[in-house]
């Protein structure tokens, strides 16, 4: 994630924003920017990696300015250059703005934009507000321009805004991306998150979605999304930086389970285009798919999971095989693959040498390649034939979570795109990309029950042993679901297709070895059903995953956690949150250190 702060007041508001910036660089740092009062003016400077290095272009010291906003930019649409960071202007220079979140509806604003004769510096959906601005400005007040320019915004934002014309005032709005106000003697911050100004002031408040403040002279106003005048308490806190970095969630895990909901919605904006799916628009892709007999795919780890639910939706809705390997294996067996081939990749960091050495291989044998990768400018999306983005911010948690559910939602709308190209359409395309549109809310609701998650846990984190069970959708959820109890609680899992479970696995069922049931009411739930049975008949403790109003499961598990009912293909992005809640609460109540478990790295580059 980017990162914003913003100061007005009487001390060097480049030092205070600059010293912000530094502490949210653990949210990504590819480039920084700020935008300062320098001889009467407004002066941008910017630079390319971490904010010292901003620091840095100021060669003569740090000049004066009592007003300044900032942003450390971490990317994601469009790369990495100074004319793709923030703070970014108008045309004319005058409106100067930073931003965290995406703007929907940037592709067509720009287009209409251009029309009226805007000229673009960056690629990035940024700007585009600033020229919205900079029109609404010449009929209206700045205050006015940006309540109209936002009430036709769709997408996330938090927002800083100055202007030329009015260098004492910042205004700073939010909807869906974290802003917090902090306020001191005579002086007051903005900033993505407390822990940028709790050097200088522990009394904050968070703005809410629709707010808009308006700080001048020494004072705030805040409005609310109906433009009516609110007052929001500064209350004081309590956290360190590194709580405060945290945002109040105890873990970085946490926190990012918590954003898997931001997490879907970021890698959907804008790939859902007049209601049809448009994630790899290309027109060499387009041919490959039409002409493809299969998809190869590899990947590690939790990337490979998604893989794996990626099959099943390609192959549900494309109608076209894919065959999933685990990277390592793929490239050290030479693995047969060429021309006619689409090769399939996913990897958060970009960089996970495995993924890469079987990329190369795939390359190397003429295969056509597709990347699905978090993090720009690194190799893997540098050297794929298309690159897909998951724009959800960066992940600190070791554990990979908000990363599964955006992977999975980019390889559903995938599989629906290829469906069209190969007229393999399925009629219920439509239902499942409203659906789609809708998971993050039905992600919220379950998350939201996390206190009955964690009782739960409570009751089973002394197991030493887990049997995680799913079908269809729900199998790869299954496997994704025992790797986060793994590598989070050091609690041995395994995961099984429900029906296979009866061939050999089944022999370890007795009291002490618990199963952790996937069973959603969809097209296999009588059959998870009969293997759930099997399970109670040989005394095995059972928590089930159901749809809401299942009672007939309750008969039958000792433990229920309710997901909303949802189209099949969508139960996965509400299952794995549960599962994702559940391995986090064991951890929790075993001690272990959650952030960056044991033996484990965040980035692997080894082989
Ligand atoms: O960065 P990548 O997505 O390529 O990483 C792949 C795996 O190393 C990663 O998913 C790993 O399994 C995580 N620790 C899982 O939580």
């Amino acid at each position: 994630m980017c990162g914003i702060v913003a100061y007005v007041g009487y001390r060097n508001a480049v030092r205070v924003c600059i010293q912000g910036l530094a502490e949210l660089e653990y949210r990504g740092y590819d480039a920084s920017g700020i935008v300062f009062v320098a001889n009467g003016t407004l002066e941008v400077v910017k630079e390319l990696g971490r904010p010292e290095n901003l620091r840095k272009k100021f060669v003569d010291g740090l000049p004066n300015s009592r007003i300044a906003i900032a942003h450390n930019r971490w990317a994601t649409h469009g790369v990495n250059n100074i004319e793709n960071a923030h703070p970014h202007s108008d045309c004319e220079g005058i409106i100067f703005l930073a931003h965290n979140g995406i703007i929907e509806n940037a592709c067509g604003l720009r287009e209409n934009l251009s029309l009226r004769d805007h000229r673009f510096k960056s690629t990035t959906d940024t700007e585009i507000i600033a020229h919205l601005i900079e029109e609404s400005n010449k009929v209206v007040g700045l205050e006015e321009a940006v309540r109209t320019v936002l009430a036709g915004i769709s997408g996330s934002y938090a927002l800083v805004i100055i202007s030329k014309k009015e260098p004492e005032k910042i205004i700073a709005a939010r909807n869906g991306s974290s802003l917090w106000l902090g306020m001191g003697n005579g002086e007051f911050f903005v900033a993505s998150e407390p822990s940028a100004m709790l050097a200088f002031t522990k009394s904050a408040l968070p703005l809410v979605d629709g707010d808009i403040a308006v700080i001048e002279n020494g004072s705030l106003v805040i409005s609310d999304a109906r433009g009516e005048r609110v007052h929001r308490e500064f209350r004081n806190v309590t956290w360190n930086v590194e709580e405060a970095k945290r945002e109040g969630y105890a873990h970085y895990t946490l926190k990012e389970i918590f954003q898997g909901p931001e997490a879907v919605g970021n890698s959907i904006f804008d790939r859902i285009k007049e209601g049809r799916p448009a994630c790899a628009d290309d027109s060499k892709l387009r041919e490959k798919i039409r002409r493809a007999r299969r998809i190869v795919s590899s990947a590690c780890g939790t990337a490979l999971y998604s893989l794996e639910l990626g099959k099943y939706f390609i192959e549900q809705y494309a109608k076209l095989p894919v065959e999933v390997e685990i990277a390592s294996e793929f490239y050290t067996k030479n693995s047969i693959i060429d021309v006619g081939d689409v090769f399939l990749t996913v990897s958060q960091s970009g960089e996970t040498l495995d993924t890469l050495e079987a990329l190369r291989l795939a390359q190397s044998k003429g295969a056509f390649s597709v990347s699905i990768v978090n993090k720009m400018g690194t190799v893997i999306p540098s050297i794929s034939d298309i690159a897909i983005f998951q724009n959800i911010g960066r992940e600190v948690g070791v554990a990979s979570t908000k990363s599964f559910l955006s992977q999975a939602a980019i390889l559903l709308l995938l599989s629906l795109e290829f469906a069209k190209i190969r007229e393999t359409l399925v009629e219920d395309m439509e239902e499942i990309l409203q659906g789609l549109k809708n998971v993050p809310a039905l992600m919220r609701k379950v998350l939201a029950q996390s206190e009955n998650v964690r009782a739960l846990s409570t009751q089973y984190s002394h197991f030493h042993n887990f049997l995680y069970l799913g079908r269809k959708f729900n199998l790869p959820v299954a496997f994704e679901g025992a790797l986060k109890l793994k590598e989070l609680s050091y609690v041995h899992a395994e995961a099984y297709g429900a029906g296979e479970m009866k061939h050999g696995p089944l022999a370890l069922i007795d009291k002490d070895f618990p199963t952790m049931a996937i069973a959603p009411r969809d097209s296999v739930y009588e059959k998870v059903i009969s293997n759930i049975e099997e399970i109670k008949t040989r005394g095995g403790p059972l928590i089930a995953i159901a749809t809401e109003g299942d009672e007939r499961i309750g008969r039958l598990a000792d433990h229920v956690l309710y997901i909303p009912e949802t189209h099949e293909a969508l139960s996965p992005f509400l299952t794995a949150s549960i599962l994702q809640l559940f391995a986090y609460y064991v951890a929790l109540d075993r001690g272990c250190d959650i952030d960056t478990p044991r033996n484990l790295a965040k980035s692997i580059t080894v082989a």
